[in-house]
């Protein structure tokens, strides 16, 4: 299910370290959690592959873009020079620790017009990949819920989503955001149906709930059975990182 590295040994320490520090960092019960930075991390080295980027460019950028919130706002600017510090600390080359802070800096909502190159544009592509489909469904409900906004109030949906699918930036982004926009429209299609209460006015037609159980799809969590792993424990790092 998740990615091989294809890196260098050089390459793949250099990772760890970064991943070290960038895990412990994060801070759990946000939207914003490892967890994001890791389906990150993954999105944008399938970009960075088919869109034949800098990879390690890619995957420190990848790691790094969120180590601002747990600073402060605006977090892709104090985001960009927490990375400096870590890379400078590490060892990495001044040149390339520039691009990462870069990746850092821009990698927010406001920075697109500010993109440059394309691994700036692969880390912002794939930060706002994950808040798509079933992920971005469940992400924006839990910070509708921490903002005490209604629940019924869908103007975020209209604001944020459908604009932020036309900004992506690579082909391969929007292919893989894709089905997963078309998958939050046929969410709220079925929500608004069901605000409107406009689903029960057929219930004479229901089938009986022998036949309703019957049909019900049966729920396939296979997929998420290394996910559910990682999540239980909490020093888990990113696969093939160990
Ligand atoms: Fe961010
Ligand atoms: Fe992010």
């Amino acid at each position: 299910m998740f990615l091989g590295l294809d890196s260098t040994p050089a390459m793949e320490h250099l990772l760890k370290l970064v991943d070290d520090i960038v895990r412990v960092s994060m801070v759990e019960g946000t939207d914003h959690d490892y967890g994001h930075v890791q389906r990150v991390f993954h999105i944008a080295t399938i970009l960075a592959k088919k869109e034949n980027a800098d990879l390690e460019l890619v995957q420190v950028g990848a790691l790094l873009h969120d180590i601002g919130r747990v600073i402060g706002e605006p977090h892709g600017e104090v985001g960009a020079k927490r990375a400096g510090q870590i890379l400078d600390g590490l060892g990495y080359p001044c040149e390339r620790t520039a691009r990462v802070e870069r990746i850092v800096r821009y990698h927010v909502f406001s920075g697109r017009g500010k993109l440059e190159s394309l691994e700036e544009k692969i880390v912002w592509d794939a930060d706002k990949v994950d808040g798509f489909g079933a992920i971005g469904i469940a992400r924006m409900y839990y910070m509708l819920g921490r903002r005490n906004l209604p629940f019924a109030d869908l103007s975020w949906d209209e604001k944020h989503v459908a604009p932020t699918f036309d900004l992506l930036n690579t082909g391969t982004a929007k292919r893989l955001a894709g089905e997963r926009f078309n998958f939050m429209i046929r969410f709220r299609s079925v929500l608004e149906r069901e605000l409107a209460l406009a689903d029960l006015s057929v219930a004479d037609e229901y089938p009986s709930v022998r036949d309703m159980e019957r049909r019900r799809p049966k729920l396939d969590t296979s997929a998420g059975t290394e996910i559910r792993g990682m999540r239980d424990e909490r020093q888990t790092r990113i696969p093939g990182l160990k």
